[in-house]
């Protein structure tokens, strides 16, 4: 069982749990504003960014070749960002937190 919470647009701490999936799915499960998960998750819209709390980068880790490739597209890029759709949700990441990176 994993514990992550989102930041979204409006300040507000969201938490939500799970044990499978990807992040991106537990988040459109759990309403979590401003992500849309667009593509299903198989990488190819970017309506799944995210920036990663500097402290938890070790946990989740760097984007992808693909991944990398599609935040290219994307203005607000930082070193934090990732496509959460292609974070798997595990034990490993238990306590992350993530900024929900849309735009207006
Ligand atoms: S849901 Fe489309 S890239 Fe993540």
């Amino acid at each position: 069982m994993a514990k992550i919470t989102f930041i979204t647009k409006d300040g507000e701490k969201v938490t939500v749990e799970g044990d499978s999936g990807n992040v991106m799915q537990l988040a459109v499960n759990n309403g979590v504003e401003g992500i849309d998960g667009d593509c299903g998750g198989v990488c190819s819209c970017a309506t799944c960014h995210v920036f990663v709390a500097e402290n938890d980068m070790d946990k989740v880790g760097e984007a992808g070749e693909i991944e990398a490739d599609m935040l290219e597209l994307e203005d607000n890029v930082s070193d934090f960002s990732r496509l959460c759709c292609q974070i798997e949700v595990s034990e490993a990441i238990d306590g992350i937190e993530l900024t929900v990176a849309k735009e207006d």
